[in-house]
């Protein structure tokens, strides 16, 4: 590591381990492995949004493409694999452009040539940024037609309010006033469901969140004893969010560029909120951003809502 250069990772987990209750922001955890990790969930037997999501998307994207209407701009948001939205392309009337935004320059870069070699016709202008940024406006192209944002994944719910009420309020100005915005959202539900999705029998989300141990030894000269950690999903129902915590199994001191950290047997580091919010609740933090729900489609048994927002 160089002194002196920026460092966000470093801040945020030196800021985090100095806390009286650790926690580490849960973006830290997709490198190139957590990535590969998380993609690993989203095909297990107890992980249901995905799947659920999907079915969603198959049977309503028709009633989606009709609210959303002929000549649409769909910017999509965090866009990864592009395996979601080409559902909604095929229900589309004559899309006039397509605008995957991600951080990930190669990724992003392959999974659009991908998609232009299916749909010769579609104009796709690929925008590298943290979907977060406050100057992502400045970034998107100047296209004519009605925009639509596409945020699938529940990914909202790994933000705070604060951070909700930004981005949807960024994204209404940048979208404009006759914007829509299709945002998927898993739903408030048992526990007995929650904690099996963030806590499954093959450990492929305990190995995504010890990853982040295994990064941080790596790129910021951390000496965490990845035996001595363990992977723990809790529900919290007062916040109704699912929070994934890695926990000491002993006294133990950690080094992290040279500084001490000393963990007490069961003290944990929270490193993510999954938060499950109603519809309810959405529509009022929507509307504080300047934007009505107009329409929602969910499953059979409402365990993942896809909701759509038009600019109020
Ligand atoms: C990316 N995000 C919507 C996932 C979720 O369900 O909150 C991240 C995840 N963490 C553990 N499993 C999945």
């Amino acid at each position: 590591m160089d002194s002196g250069e920026e460092n966000p990772f470093l801040d945020d987990v030196l800021e985090g381990l100095a806390k009286p209750q650790k926690a580490i922001p849960s973006r830290w955890l997709y490198d190139a492995k957590g990535s590969s990790l998380f993609d690993d969930i989203t095909n297990l037997p107890e992980y249901y949004p995905t799947r659920t999501e999907l079915k969603i998307l198959r049977t309503q994207a028709g009633a989606m493409a009709k609210a959303i209407g002929p000549g649409a701009v769909i910017v999509e948001y965090g866009a990864g694999s592009l395996v979601k939205v080409r559902i909604l392309l095929d229900a589309l009337d004559a899309p006039a452009a397509f605008v995957p935004v991600d951080i990930s320059a190669s990724h992003l870069q392959s999974a659009a040539s991908e998609l232009k070699e299916d749909y010769s016709d579609l104009v796709v202008e690929p925008v590298v940024s943290d979907f977060m940024a406050s100057n992502l406006g400045h970034a998107l192209p100047d296209l004519s037609g009605r925009k639509c944002g596409f945020f699938p994944g529940s990914t909202v719910g790994n933000l705070q309010d604060a951070d909700i009420q930004t981005f949807l309020k960024t994204a209404r100005t940048d979208l404009g006033d006759r914007a829509c915005f299709i945002i998927g959202l898993d739903q408030p539900k048992s526990p007995d469901i929650l904690v099996p999705a963030y806590d499954d029998a093959q450990g492929v989300t305990a190995a995504f969140n010890l990853n982040l141990l295994t990064r941080i030894n790596r790129e910021l000269d951390g000496d965490f004893d990845l035996d001595a950690f363990e992977h723990e999903a809790r529900w919290n129902s007062v916040q109704s969010r699912i929070e994934m915590h890695l926990k000491s199994l002993k006294d133990q001191r950690v080094i992290v560029a040279g500084k001490p950290f000393d963990f007490t047997e069961g003290e944990t580091i929270h490193t993510e909120n999954s938060r499950k919010i109603s519809l309810d609740s959405f529509a009022t933090m929507a509307e504080d951003a300047g934007w009505s729900l107009t329409r929602s489609w969910t499953d059979e048994q409402e365990l993942f809502a896809v909701m759509m927002l038009e600019a109020a």
